[in-house]
């Protein structure tokens, strides 16, 4: 293989070698890293994922698959994990060099003859079965290491439901096992954008009725008539804030459902979805509403 890419920079933030191979998990059709050969690979450009096991597995599986002696561009904006690259590349065994622009840090380093570590960062950063939530998880998936609250909420207070549905943002399948539980379910359809939770919720979801899709909820086709949603629809897009990402959950949950079909969802207190859920939905009622968070049952 020719070029590697992680994630999607900037305009003009940093030289992309065309046709280079998309590897982040979170972009639709990528390849996946982690099956990619050692020692396969001329060049690699990765935009460094902020969580620290998340980048340091990322950065370890781009040096593991590099020929020795090719290019690595790694960066990320300073304050999300910039600034500690140059650190965690050296501790690989490679000689980094270093400069600052545009709020990125970026290190440019060739592939050591033998770098050090990198198995342990692999293994660090790798899907796992974890004991504390009893499921499949991986380190950069949404709350990967501890139930979410505002999930844990909606969990408790989700009534058995009944007939066919979909959990939109489904991340490793927590909020769909509980779904599952209720034997009147007949067919449930979870859809996440990141490669790595729907891998994992596929592991989780070992169940004849639930079909798990890698997809964009705002581009999903074939769902329609569903008697009930579940979500906990995101608000971050690329790391910032996006609230209409939100909005656009909240809206598509309304068009999937029949007349009279149920969704159920959580969100943070601040996020106004009231205005949507009133023009998208006959009615909607506040179940909850404290430690942060709302959740909310509305009817189509
Ligand atoms: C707040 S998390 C909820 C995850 C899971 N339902 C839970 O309760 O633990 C939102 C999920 O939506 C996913 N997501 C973000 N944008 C998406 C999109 N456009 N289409 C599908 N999934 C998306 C994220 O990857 C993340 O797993």
């Amino acid at each position: 293989m020719t070029a590697i890419l992680y994630g999607v920079p900037a305009p003009g933030l940093a030289e992309v070698p065309a046709g280079a191979v998309q590897v982040s998990p979170l972009i639709l059709g990528s390849q996946d890293l982690a099956v990619l050969a050692d020692a396969s690979v001329d060049r690699a450009v990765v935009l460094a994922p902020g969580g620290a096991i998340e980048r340091d597995y990322v950065l370890a599986q781009a040096l593991r698959v590099l020929k020795p002696g090719a290019p690595l561009l790694a960066f990320a904006p300073k304050d999300k994990g910039g600034s500690r690259l140059k650190k965690t590349l050296e501790g690989f065994g490679c000689r980094v060099g270093e400069d600052a622009r545009k709020h990125h840090r970026f290190c440019h380093l060739a592939r050591p003859e033998a770098p050090t570590g990198l198995a342990e960062a692999i293994a660090a950063g790798a899907p796992r079965l974890s004991p504390a939530l009893g499921v499949w998880t991986q380190p950069g998936v949404f709350s990967w290491d501890r139930l979410d609250a505002g999930s844990g909420k909606l969990i408790e207070l989700l009534p058995p439901l009944a007939g066919r549905g979909a959990d939109l943002g489904c991340g490793v399948g927590l909020l769909a096992q509980r779904v599952l539980a209720a034997p009147a379910v007949t067919e449930l359809t979870c859809v996440d954008v990141d490669r790595r939770a729907v891998d994992c919720a596929r592991h989780n979801l070992d169940d004849p009725r639930a079909t798990v899709i890698w997809g964009d909820v705002r581009r999903v086709d074939g769902l329609a008539d569903l008697d009930f949603v579940v979500m906990n629809p995101p608000f971050h897009d690329g790391g910032t804030e996006d609230r209409n990402l939100g909005v656009a959950f909240v809206e598509i949950a309304a068009r999937l459902l029949r007349k009279g079909g149920i969704c159920w969802l959580v969100a943070n207190r601040h996020l106004p979805y009231e205005a949507s859920l009133a023009s998208a939905f006959t009615a909607f009622e506040v179940r909850h509403d404290g430690g942060g968070y709302k959740v909310i049952e509305a009817r189509r």
